[in-house]
């Protein structure tokens, strides 16, 4: 069937069903940990010849102003949120050690409220100067951008797509508030456990009491904080508008899980799983790093990393973790930005930066400790390498309790925490080869799927761009009144008809009953 034709007309058809490269995307992210996989997602769109736009504050962790991939647009402020943030993880870092409590859980719920509220505020500031700039505005409406790409933790990308009057795709998997899903699908509290409350999908009696109670704390904090946005919405947008139906709207979710990592849950037909669209194989390592790894011979390397936000633990702790890993036989690196501990071991490397994903894929990494954020554990899943988990805040606890209700890591938590323990954790996680089968079990689940999530990702936005938009495939389920979604309004109809007829019935047995009666009565007199 290799006909010359067919050739041409595939070569053809490959030519006329990528016509929309060349889109023009207006990227909001967010700073941190989430802007490195937005930027992955850039990247990809960059090489398919799309042309970008991120807006950043000028005082931006990560994202550059100057970029091969993107043309930015620069936000003044002021105010710095890096204190509050590292003032807030101190703060948790301390709370968790001195252990688990009703009192400890309300401190650390409060604090996570309060560090929420003021990023909030701080977004909602960078969003206002956005608005409220003429010259800018009109730049962005004469940019006629075929989509905004916003990530959700913040409100302002999603406002200002419906500002703009663009299709808007989510690289989501936290909203404002709380976890994507709960916005968008049905989600009972029964089977599904609500973030924080370490939970899985088999709950007991009073564990689904738990859930609903952690639930309820997520509502009343919710109504803390998104009124600012409710308010931001009746100033610039026309008739107002409420932040959760602007989400409901977005034409595409590209969310950053699948049901290999996550637990089985209903969905919605424009939700996209892109979980693990980060991962690739593993390219060789540095030379001198391959060196020291290869050194390990038959005992193998642990990696520890805690993530691009944390600085350093308390001194007595990461003391305690240098101690144990040098009496190992085991080579160790060590991500460690703090201070050096005083009882580092010789077989142990610290550095500033490592290349996580290769180390991951290095058939002499044994065993990766990790804090547990969704990119670290994505993709210890993708190289199939066990975890040991040390949670600090965040989602961290429910990302690491996944692999551990799959057999395929162990959490440590800071409470718990001590040389012992940690020893002990490691020398399961080496020595105990189910941990390792059933991680590389999750691997091979991950990976066989029709497509891989990072063409699946840029599929859907081409789509969107394509079609201008996706709105045939949002449920009408948003626009409806809550009494008319349970259907209790229904339900009433139909018990009002029930209870009539059992009345009618009821009425027309004591006719029948009196008559009887009366023509009765006469007789006995
Ligand atoms: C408005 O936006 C333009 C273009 O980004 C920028 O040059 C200017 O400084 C901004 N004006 C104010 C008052 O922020
Ligand atoms: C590392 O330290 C151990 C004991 O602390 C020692 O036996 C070993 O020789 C040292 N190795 C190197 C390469 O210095
Ligand atoms: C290995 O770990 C699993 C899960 O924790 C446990 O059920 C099993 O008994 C362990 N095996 C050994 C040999 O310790």
């Amino acid at each position: 069937m290799h006909h010359p034709f067919g050739v041409f007309f595939t070569l053809s058809l490959l030519f006329l069903v990528s016509p929309c490269s060349g889109g023009n995307i207006l990227v909001y992210p967010v700073d941190g940990s989430h802007w490195i996989n937005m930027k992955i997602l850039v990247e990809e769109l960059h090489a398919k010849g799309h042309k970008m736009t991120v807006i950043r504050p000028s005082n931006s962790w990560y994202i550059k102003e100057n970029s091969p991939l993107y043309t930015s647009i620069t936000i003044q402020i002021k105010e710095d949120f890096r204190d509050v943030f590292d003032l807030y993880l101190e703060e948790q870092i301390r709370v968790q050690r001195e252990g688990a409590s009703l009192l400890s859980f309300f401190r650390l719920n409060n604090q996570f409220l309060t560090m929420l509220t003021q990023a909030h505020e701080l977004w909602c500031d960078i969003a206002k100067d956005i608005f409220e700039n003429e010259t800018l505005v009109k730049h962005l409406m004469d940019s006629k951008y075929d989509l905004v790409l916003a990530d959700p933790v913040i409100g302002a990308g999603v406002i200002l797509a419906k500002y703009l009057n663009v299709p808007l795709v989510l690289n989501v998997r936290w909203v404002t508030r709380g976890e994507g899903h709960f916005v968008l699908a049905p989600s009972p509290l029964s089977y599904i456990p609500v973030p924080g409350s370490g939970l899985t999908d088999k709950m007991d009696f009073i564990q689904r009491l738990k859930n609903i109670f952690f639930h309820s704390v997520l509502k009343f904090q919710e109504n803390m904080v998104l009124p600012i946005y409710d308010e931001f919405c009746s100033k610039y947008i026309e008739g107002g508008c409420s932040i959760f139906s602007l989400l409901q709207q977005a034409d595409i979710w590209l969310f950053r899980s699948d049901f290999v990592f996550d637990f089985p849950r209903p969905t919605m037909p424009n939700v996209v799983y892109i979980g693990g669209f980060q991962c690739k194989p593993a390219e060789p390592l540095p030379a001198d790093l391959e060196k020291f790894v290869q050194s390990s011979g038959e005992h193998g390397v642990i990696i520890m990393s805690l993530g691009t936000m944390v600085k350093a633990l308390p001194k007595d702790v990461t003391d305690e973790m240098a101690a144990v890993f040098s009496k190992m036989p085991q080579k160790v690196i060590w991500r460690h930005l703090g201070d050096r501990p005083s009882t580092l071991g010789n077989n142990t490397l610290i550095v500033d930066w490592m290349p996580q994903k290769d180390l991951l894929g290095h058939p002499q990494v044994k065993v990766f400790v990790a804090h547990g954020g969704t990119n670290g554990v994505q993709e210890a899943i993708y190289h199939g390498v066990p975890v040991l988990g040390i949670p600090l805040f965040f989602d961290q606890y429910d990302n690491l309790l996944r692999l551990q209700e799959r057999g395929a890591g162990k959490i440590i938590e800071l409470s718990d925490f001590s040389g012992h323990t940690f020893g002990e954790g490691l020398q399961k996680l080496l020595h105990n080869s189910s941990y390792r089968q059933n991680i590389q079990r999750l691997s091979r689940l991950h990976k066989d799927k029709p497509m891989p999530p990072m063409d699946q990702a840029i599929f859907w936005i081409e789509y969107v761009i394509r079609h201008k938009g996706a709105r045939h495939l949002i449920s009408e389920a948003y626009k409806m009144p809550w009494y008319s979604y349970h259907s209790l309004d229904v339900l009433l109809l139909l018990l009002a008809v029930l209870m009539v007829l059992l009345y009618s019935i009821y009425a027309v047995f004591r006719f029948l009953c009196c008559r009887r009666k009366r023509k009765t009565k006469p007789k006995q007199n």
